[in-house]
């Protein structure tokens, strides 16, 4: 029979090297924690004084009046001139109004959740973002909740499950019902061939008056981010959507606590192996992203007491 090249570890015994691994990470994360209010907002200010996040993070129509020269951040040669048809696609008024949440979940895909019972804890918060429209129901609940104030949909997705919005749309609007009445952050301005996708989003669900408000992300937002994280010390491609999210849950929310951010094959207690998603086994791209990296500066801001990282369960 031929032999299976390697079998991949699925007990505790099965995993010294990821112990190894783990026990590293772990060394530097305490479930002990405590808001550092002095660090918190030095970081903030810093990232605001950078990338002004609160006012600029999305597109809206009183910061990008039409003429407005758009860089795409994917593609810096690209540009856009906005004219009066897509400017109508711009949001109205201000996604985040004058203040600041008491508290944001930030929710990662990563299998950490399977099983977390997290999903009440999630709920609480007052504001709740979540990435790359996730599923939420189907058993999820109960692991990663259902409250949704602002999720954000990568292109790649909508080409994927919806034949990129060219044919038939319900479908696409029904499976949007799972977030309410949330903002859809789409980055349509990161590269050219998110563009028209977006645009098709924003018409299908103004057309069929779905609940969901779509909005733009800014891509000189992103562009600054991205140096802002680089002087931070991180080397990557892309910013994960992850790290995004949290960035600007540092900048709108008082407290900040990350679900599902875990980067790695196997749970941090249990050594059990994981799914890199909750709801699938699909991997990162690591040409683009540098998850682990951008996971110890997650994990240097939790010991800092800048945001709370949950790695355990919610039991
Ligand atoms: O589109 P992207 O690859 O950035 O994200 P995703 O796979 O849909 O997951 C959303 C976010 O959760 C990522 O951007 C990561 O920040 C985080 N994540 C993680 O920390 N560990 C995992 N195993 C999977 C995702």
């Amino acid at each position: 029979l031929p032999q299976k090249k390697t079998a991949p570890p699925t007990s505790k015994s099965s995993c010294k090297d990821c112990r190894e691994k783990i026990n590293k990470v772990l060394e530097q994360y305490s479930e002990d924690w405590k808001k550092q209010d002095e660090h918190f907002q030095k970081f903030r200010s810093q990232l605001s004084t950078k990338c002004h996040g609160l006012e600029k993070a999305t597109i809206t129509q009183a910061n990008t009046p039409v003429g407005t020269k758009l860089v795409y951040d994917g593609e810096k040669k690209r540009t856009l001139q906005v004219n009066p048809e897509i400017f109508s696609t711009f949001f109205k008024g201000h996604p985040f109004p004058n203040k600041t949440w008491h508290t944001c979940a930030v929710v990662g895909n990563g299998g950490i959740l399977v099983n977390s019972s997290c999903g009440k804890m999630i709920d609480s918060a007052e504001f709740v973002i979540r990435c790359n429209l996730p599923p939420l129901s189907n058993g999820y609940e109960k692991h990663v909740g259902i409250k949704t104030d602002l999720v954000t949909a990568n292109p790649s997705i909508l080409l994927e499950k919806f034949g990129a919005l060219m044919g038939r749309r319900r479908k696409f609007v029904e499976s949007m019902r799972s977030y309410g009445n949330s903002l859809l952050l789409l980055p349509a301005f990161s590269y050219g061939h998110n563009t028209p996708v977006s645009l098709r989003a924003f018409y299908t669900l103004e057309d069929f008056e779905s609940p969901v408000q779509p909005i733009f992300f800014n891509p000189g937002y992103l562009h600054n981010l991205a140096l802002f994280w680089r002087s931070q010390g991180l080397r990557t491609i892309r910013l994960s959507t992850g790290i995004i999210m949290t960035s600007l849950a540092l900048e709108l929310c008082d407290n900040v606590q990350l679900y599902g951010f875990w980067p790695f094959d196997f749970h941090p207690y249990s050594f059990q192996t994981l799914t890199n998603h909750y709801y699938d086994d699909r991997k990162t791209k690591t040409k683009f992203h540098a998850m682990p990296d951008e996971f110890s500066h997650l994990l240097r801001l939790h010991s800092q007491g800048v945001l709370k990282l949950h790695l355990g369960d919610c039991k």
